[in-house]
């Protein structure tokens, strides 16, 4: 199976996985990052930061090794991703100005930022990788479609 079709499984998986929900979106956070996480060998890190009532983007649901608890928006490419409203695929962390390094392992990171209805920001998808590299437009693109599926769901009010 190509990366394609893996993702278009995914994508099938994660809509009858989060249907009917949409009370509960730190389960549905979870079971989507556990659901990310163990398909792909490569990622080492999957999960949330969302933005809290103080600003800052906090840590949420996630797969993988202990991570930073705080990052203010506009800081490392997930406060950078979030801010700028974009996904961001960063090849190489320690090109990438300001980086946060939660763990020195981390070599290349995707972050997709999600949204409510409003289309107001209101987090971030974090996925890193050991290797250089390691991500590029299918990831993008497909993390995009997974996250609009997710925010259907649960941010829909
Ligand atoms: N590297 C990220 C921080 C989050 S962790 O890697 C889990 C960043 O620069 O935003």
């Amino acid at each position: 199976m190509n990366k394609k079709e893996k993702y278009e499984l995914i994508l099938k998986q994660i809509e009858s996985l989060i249907a009917g929900e949409k009370d509960n979106k730190v389960g549905v956070l979870a079971n989507v990052a556990a659901l990310l996480h163990h398909e792909f060998d490569s990622f080492f890190w999957t999960g949330f930061y969302l933005l809290a009532p103080d600003g800052k983007l906090k840590l949420g649901p996630f797969q993988g090794t202990i991570a930073c608890f705080n990052i203010p928006v506009g800081k490392g490419v997930c406060g950078t991703s979030f801010a700028e409203r974009k996904t961001l695929v960063v090849p190489d962390v320690e090109a990438f100005p300001g980086h946060i390094a939660c763990s020195s392992l981390s070599r290349s990171e995707i972050v997709v930022p999600i949204y409510n209805k409003q289309g107001d920001g209101i987090g971030v998808l974090d996925i890193d990788s050991t290797a250089l590299d390691a991500f590029d437009d299918t990831d993008a693109h497909y993390l995009e479609r997974a996250m609009q599926l997710l925010t259907a769901e649960i941010y829909a009010d």
